[in-house]
């Protein structure tokens, strides 16, 4: 844009038409230019993984080719790493590969949160917990954007199911919408400033999400600060005036030019004030900074070893068992499973990345194998998606090798085609045959390993105790073969646990109640008891919880100590110490534990994590400052954050399920101060901090003491109930001096 002249300047001396037109896209990908006003469209491309960047057919379902870029480990795979600065290398690496392809705008990431574990595309999510979303989101934007290009952070919001998503309303309270399905677009929109924000297909409380005023400007802009450019999902906007109302800049894709007239229309019949569009215009021209100034080259090769190390940080070493892991060298394998040889990089839809270079589960294993002197022999055992044809033969052929093997690797999982953007999962299971080789393998197999490959969480009820290891790899993009193969192997030490939990059964997901909804509405109901905070709230037994991963040393925490520094902040230090033999990462999970408040509070809740590199006897003393948030909840009444005066656990965990140090706080606070009325609870009277025991006296319970479960009734009933009720002589002109210093204080 024109350096010499503001937006609102330019804007104001262009033509409506044209401004009309910067506010859909020129086509699939690309947005208008304005060449008079010095504007170039920019480019988009979806991620954020990789690149999907088309540059011949176009589409949003990944039907059509994209150019070659380096595949990354998905979200799925960087939630369960817990480092943001590892988010952080996929982002400058993508950044540097947008430059390259002449792409400006990487849609993505998804900071979305997993609601369900049958969410279709919770592979391209990061965590069911705000924070750890919220820290890698940031990170990951941060160091993208650091590299000339912008991002479009999605899908902005309460977009959590694949099921009716164009057209289905997450009716969200208010409380759940903040605390947990907003808060991770908080942070990374106030600290990483995302060049764009994409608004999700979905309603909330039946509002578009692209026509809700409240979201995009009331939340998003007003409170939060956003600048940038909100983005429609592709083909999103319902009502495009409404949509442009309500905040929403940019419809993408573009080319229908009848949506453009409707707009023009509005302006013309005073409907639309043209500010709103002048507004939007210069948003959308403001993007064109993140337009690169010349193509980069990229290190491919660099890339692929990027994708490699960050993958080998993601694995979860869920179960180990006679430490049948590491894998000892020299020893006679039996690799088994289609997915060793096919391995399965990501998921399915817009975000699939064509990538330049693939490790091969089943070679790098060969190859580490060959080098220690040990030797493999490969079995496929089943075929990917169920076909069956001469699936007993590959059963033999697997429990042949498997018996005359030291140890069994199995690799099983899902196919991309079980996780794909547009449809949620039917259930958790893997496929019923690889099941039964898993269980077969292990009867004659002296030890067995599973090593999965899947997207969202599976079920690992019915087959998990005849194995002695699993491997949770998820998806781990390009590089994901050799670094299973070095984590298997022991060169490199698992790190990776879990961002979500792994439930006995789906049914006791609170969230399988009301998923995926029924008439157009799915609601909510579990508010705040997403993930771990149901499971450890209410004592629901899991088969690993959130924050779970072994790794082939041990870790001591001890000495917690903690520090209130104010009415709402804390300094906390606690030592970490490996107590193994082996170097290795561990994760500090830091939760806090209340019951202050007025509202029910999930029992833990994560508010800080630090992955840290110790070798064999380090320890090492870490400080974490928490600020007012890591203690506050929404309250509903006053619209705010707020920290209740009450004692405070500060936790740190082995998960979120095992507690291993804790200390307590006691913090002063927020005064509340809660107008009352007749119309207010005589409860609500009582608790006020300013008039509560005047009120008490008032009403003469300070004389008599009066039984509990009385109390309890009374406390329920409103002021003007309870007088009229009561008879109790109390004057009005004391009530309402009392009302009055609601009112002051
Ligand atoms: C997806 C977005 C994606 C867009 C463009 C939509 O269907 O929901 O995540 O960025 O298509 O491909």
């Amino acid at each position: 844009m024109s350096e010499s002249k503001t937006a609102a300047q330019v804007m104001s001396e262009t033509p409506i038409e044209k401004k009309v037109n910067l506010l859909s896209g020129q086509d699939f990908w690309t947005t208008e230019s304005l060449p008079e006003a010095h504007v170039q469209g920019v480019r988009m491309s979806d991620g954020p993984h990789g690149l999907r960047h088309q540059s011949g057919s176009h589409d949003h379902l990944a039907m059509f080719a994209s150019d070659l870029a380096t595949c990354f480990p998905p979200a799925v795979a960087v939630g369960s790493s817990w480092d943001p600065e590892l988010a952080g290398h996929i982002g400058a690496a993508v950044g540097r590969e947008a430059v390259a392809q002449g792409v400006d705008i990487v849609l993505g990431p998804g900071v979305n949160i997993k609601r369900s574990p049958l969410c279709g595309r919770n592979f391209e999510y990061y965590a069911e917990d705000p924070h750890l979303s919220g820290a890698l989101g940031v990170a990951f934007v941060r160091a993208l954007q650091a590299e000339g290009p912008g991002v479009s952070l999605k899908h902005f919001a309460a977009n959590n199911q694949e099921t009716n998503r164009q057209t289905i309303s997450s009716d969200v309270d208010a409380r759940t919408l903040r605390e947990i399905y907003l808060l991770a677009f908080e942070r990374v929109i106030t600290e990483a400033r995302p060049a764009t924000v994409m608004a999700s297909y979905n309603k909330i409380n039946g509002v578009f999400a692209s026509q809700n005023h409240w979201l995009l400007t009331q939340v998003l802009r007003e409170e939060w600060g956003f600048e940038g450019a909100v983005v429609s999902d592709w083909n999103a906007v319902v009502d495009r005036v409404a949509a442009l109302r309500a905040g929403m800049d940019l419809e993408m894709p573009g080319g229908d030019a009848g949506r453009d007239h409707e707009v023009l229309a509005a302006v013309r019949a005073g409907e639309l004030d043209e500010a709103v569009v002048d507004q939007s215009a210069a948003r959308v021209a403001a993007l064109d900074r993140f337009r690169a100034s010349a193509p980069g080259v990229v290190d491919m090769d660099a890339h692929h070893d990027v994708a490699r190390e960050v993958a080998a940080e993601c694995a979860v070493l869920l179960r180990n068992e006679r430490t049948t892991l590491p894998l000892r060298r020299g020893a006679h394998l039996a690799v088994i499973g289609r997915l060793a040889i096919e391995p399965r990089l990501q998921g399915g839809g817009s975000a699939n990345v064509n990538p330049y270079r693939v490790d091969v589960p089943e070679q790098e294993i060969r190859s580490i194998a060959q080098q220690y002197g040990g030797s493999v022999t490969f079995a496929e055992g089943y075929h990917l998606d169920g076909d069956d044809g001469g699936a007993s033969e590959l059963v033999g052929a697997a429990i042949q090798a498997a018996a005359a093997s030291d140890v069994a690797v199995v690799f099983a999982g899902l196919s991309e085609r079980r996780e794909a953007e547009g449809v949620d999962r039917e259930s958790l299971d893997l496929p019923a045959e690889q099941v039964a080789l898993i269980r077969a393998v292990s009867e004659v197999a002296p030890r067995t390993v599973v090593v999965l490959s899947n997207g969202g969480i599976v079920q690992l009820e019915g087959w998990h105790d005849d194995v002695d290891a699993i491997l949770e790899a998820f998806v781990l993009g390009q590089g994901g073969g050799r670094a299973v193969a070095e984590l298997l192997f022991g060169e490199r030490n698992p790190s990776g646990h879990l961002a979500e939990s792994i439930p006995l059964r789906l049914e006791d997901h609170a969230s399988t109640l009301n998923f995926p909804g029924e008439m157009g509405h799915v609601r909510y109901g579990e508010g705040v008891f997403v993930g771990y905070r149901q499971f450890s709230t209410f004592g629901v037994p899991v088969r690993y919880p959130f924050g779970h991963g072994l790794s082939y040393t041990t870790f001591c925490t001890r000495s917690l100590e903690a520090l209130a520094t104010g009415a709402d902040t804390v300094q906390i230090q606690v030592e970490v110490e490996n107590t193994g033999e082996v170097a290795g990462k561990h994760v500090v999970q830091l939760y806090v534990s209340t019951a202050a408040g007025a509202v029910r509070r999930p029992v833990r809740e994560l508010r800080e994590f630090v992955k840290v590199y110790l070798e064999p006897g380090q320890r090492e003393t870490l400080h974490f400052s928490l600020g007012r948030r890591a203690f506050a909840y929404w309250d509903i009444d006053v619209d705010q954050w707020v920290v209740a005066p009450g004692s405070y656990t500060l936790q740190v965990g082995a998960d979120a399920h095992t507690v291993v140090a804790e200390a307590s706080v006691e913090l002063a606070g927020d005064v509340i101060a809660r107008e009352v009325d007749l119309d207010s609870t005589v409860g609500a009277w009582f608790d006020h901090p300013a008039i509560g025991e005047s009120t008490f006296q008032l009403l003469g319970f300070g004389q008599a003491a009066i039984p509990e479960e009385q109390l309890a009734m009374v406390r329920s009933m409103t002021m003007r109930q309870f007088l009229t009720m009561s008879g109790a002589p109390v004057p009005t002109e004391n009530l309402d001096e009392l009302i009055a210093a609601t009112r002051r204080s």
